[in-house]
C-alpha cells in the first residue's frame, strides 16, 4: 500500500475507533459472513453509521435495502427505525439470505427486518410502496431500474441512498468496458436529469479503498 493509502486507512481505523468502537451484534454478523466465505463488500463501519444516522435524521419508519449480503448494513439500519419500524431487504441469494437472517436475529432487531430473497426486478414489484429510504447496495447493471423502483415505491421526501459510485475512479474511464462502471454512470445521470430525484454524491476513502455515496431525495 502506498504511503497516502496507508495514511488513510490508518485515519478510517482511528475514526472508526473512536465514533463506533466494538459492537457485539455487528462484529458477529461480520464474522459469519466471513466464515460463510461471502465477498468482504459489505459498508464499512463509518458509512454503516452513516446509514444509520440518516434513518434516525429523517425519521425514516419504513426502509427498504436493495441488496441484503450478510445483514451488517441491515443491522445499522434496523437500529435506527424504532420498535415499530421495519426494513424490507433483498437479496437475490438464497445462502447471503440465511447468513443475514441468522445475524439480524442474533443482533436483536430481528422482528423488524423481512428479508425477501429474488432479484430486485421480480421482487420489487410486490412490495407495498411508502418506503421513506431506500438504500441500494445491489448490482451495479441495475442501478437505474433500481432507482425508478425507489421512486415509485418512495414518496415526495424518500431519501435514497446508492453505494459504490466512485469505483476508485472508474466511473471517469471513458475506456471502461466494465458493465458495473456503466451501470453506475447511468445511475449517477438519471439522479442528475430525472425529475423525481435531486442528489449530491460524495467521494469515500478509507478501509474500503476509494469509493463513494450518492444521497438524493424524491422530488
Ligand atoms: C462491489 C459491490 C459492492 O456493493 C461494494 O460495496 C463493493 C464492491 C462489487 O460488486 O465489486
Ligand atoms: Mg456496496
Amino acid at each position: 500500500m502506498d504511503a497516502t493509502r496507508e495514511a488513510w486507512a490508518r485515519a478510517d481505523a482511528f475514526l472508526t475507533e473512536t465514533l463506533i468502537g466494538p459492537d457485539a451484534g455487528l462484529d458477529a454478523a461480520l464474522a459469519a459472513q466471513r466464515a460463510a466465505g461471502m465477498p468482504p463488500i459489505e459498508v464499512a463501519p463509518l458509512a454503516g453509521k452513516l446509514l444509520h444516522l440518516l434513518v434516525r435524521i429523517s425519521g425514516a419508519r419504513r426502509v427498504l435495502e436493495i441488496g441484503t449480503l450478510g445483514g451488517y448494513s441491515t443491522i445499522w439500519m434496523a437500529r435506527a427505525v424504532g420498535e415499530a419500524g421495519r426494513v424490507v431487504t433483498v437479496e437475490a441469494l438464497a445462502a447471503h439470505a440465511a447468513v443475514a437472517r441468522a445475524s439480524v436475529d442474533a443482533a436483536g432487531v430481528g422482528e423488524r427486518v423481512d428479508i425477501r430473497v429474488g432479484r430486485g426486478a421480480e421482487v420489487l414489484p410486490t412490495l407495498v410502496p411508502g418506503f421513506d429510504l431506500v438504500f441500494i447496495d445491489a448490482d451495479k447493471e441495475s442501478g437505474t431500474l433500481y432507482l425508478d423502483w425507489a421512486a415509485r415505491l418512495g414518496h415526495p421526501g424518500t431519501v435514497v441512498i446508492v453505494d459504490n459510485i466512485g469505483r476508485a475512479g472508474e466511473i471517469v474511464r471513458a475506456d471502461s468496458d466494465d458493465p458495473m462502471v456503466a451501470g453506475t454512470r447511468d445511475a449517477l445521470r438519471m439522479l442528475g436529469e430525472h425529475p423525481r430525484f435531486d442528489a449530491t454524491a460524495l467521494q469515500t476513502v478509507g478501509a474500503k479503498g476509494w469509493d463513494g455515496l450518492a444521497v438524493a431525495v424524491v422530488i
